[in-house]
């Protein structure tokens, strides 16, 4: 039998020091659990852009293709503002979603109990929240034609369009309830049916297929900005939101935001089904390069060695050991390691991103 194979594009910023955590993990199952994963690393972003002049090669792209999994670390940096739109650290990235086609993105906003006195809100609205953004990401107005922006009269004319086709939102809303099974088998779907015709298909498709394959799970529908205003406000009222690609974009950031652990946070982007069985993905922490701690030690680690747990769960079919590695972490949270991110207005000394590492090893260790 073949070992699982995973590509890690550390990228730009805090992704090559986080990664770097991430290794000690994946060397520690195999080490200690026989899991043994053949990793391959490449370029993404500002870091392929240096190398090649382009912030995704067709090589890598292609190898991204072949893996059982990519593991991203995050993209882009003040360095590459003034690049050229086409070869923007940010065009690597969307190209691997786009030709991967990883049209589900899953986003959990999870308090983690240590951490509910982090949160911008009161204690009692976040402690315990645990809801998952399901976001579309391969289409809407991130890829929508036409784009551009053009000369009308005498001035510039900025155009991008959102346009979604039936089975665009079929697909992600299948995914959404499938998960919505295996969890609080509640789905909320938002878009902006009253200003939007692609909301008005949008809200039609979601109903059409709960109806036909999805009755056993509750469905409602939400604006998207009353449903901004809802996150805040009692966010514990969800379990599954499915929503197009930039509502998704934003909504994703203000639910992280809520768990008051932005540092904390993976993702999993999910295509359809491989030869293997298991879905075409990649799986990236929600934060990103952070230029301005990046290099110095402080960066949290855990949101990437989390989205290395969602591989464990949706690539590797290693559930056990996922809830093995996500153990640990709270473990170590509970035990008070904390990276400068998890340290409240009281301070505090912090780790570094290397000593918190370290401390999940050990939990891990402890685990056996
Ligand atoms: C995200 C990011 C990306 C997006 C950027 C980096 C292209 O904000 O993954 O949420 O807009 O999708
Ligand atoms: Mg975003």
């Amino acid at each position: 039998m073949t070992n699982p194979s995973l590509l890690i594009l550390p990228g730009d910023g805090i992704g090559p020091e986080v990664m770097a955590e991430v290794r000690k993990v994946i060397d520690w199952f195999g080490a200690k659990r026989d899991l043994t994963i053949d990793v391959q690393e490449g370029l993404v972003g500002g870091a392929s852009y240096d190398a090649h002049g382009t912030p995704l090669t067709d090589e890598t792209m292609e190898l991204a293709q072949s893996v059982d999994a990519v593991l991203l670390g995050a993209v882009g940096g003040p360095k590459y503002d003034n690049l050229d739109f086409s070869v923007k650290p940010e065009r690597g990235l969307l190209r691997l979603r786009k030709e991967m086609d990883l049209y589900s993105n899953l986003r959990p906003a999870q308090c983690f109990d240590a951490l509910a006195d982090f949160s911008s809100l009161k204690k009692d609205v976040v402690a315990g929240l645990d809801i998952m953004i399901v976001r579309e990401l391969t289409s809407g107005i991130y890829f929508g034609e036409p784009r551009g922006i053009i000369e009308e009269g005498n001035e510039r004319v900025g155009i991008n369009t959102q346009r979604y086709t039936e089975s665009e939102i079929a697909r992600v809303a299948r995914s959404a309830f499938e998960l919505a099974r295996k969890r609080g088998n509640k789905v909320c779907s938002m878009e902006k049916a009253n200003v939007m015709e692609s909301g008005i298909l949008w809200r039609d498709v979601v109903t059409e297929v709960h109806q036909a394959e999805y009755p056993d799970v509750e469905l409602s529908h939400m604006y998207a900005d009353a449903g901004a205003m809802q996150l805040c406000r009692w966010p514990k009222q969800f379990d599954v939101i499915v929503t197009d690609n930039l509502f998704g974009d934003l909504l994703s950031d203000a639910a992280a935001m809520l768990t008051g652990s932005l540092g904390m946070l993976p993702s999993a982007s999910l295509g359809a089904p491989m030869a293997n069985g298991r879905p075409k993905a990649m799986y990236e922490p929600v934060h990103g390069s952070a230029p301005d701690i990046a290099g110095q030690g402080k960066a949290n680690p855990i949101a990437c060695i989390l989205s290395f747990a969602m591989a464990l769960r949706y690539s590797y079919d290693q559930g056990a050991e996922a809830d093995r590695l996500e153990a640990a972490i709270e473990t170590v949270l509970a035990q008070g390691a904390r990276t400068g991110d998890l340290l409240g207005p009281e301070g505090g000394t912090p780790i570094s991103t290397s000593e918190m590492g370290d401390a999940i090893i050990g939990a891990l260790d402890a685990s056996l």
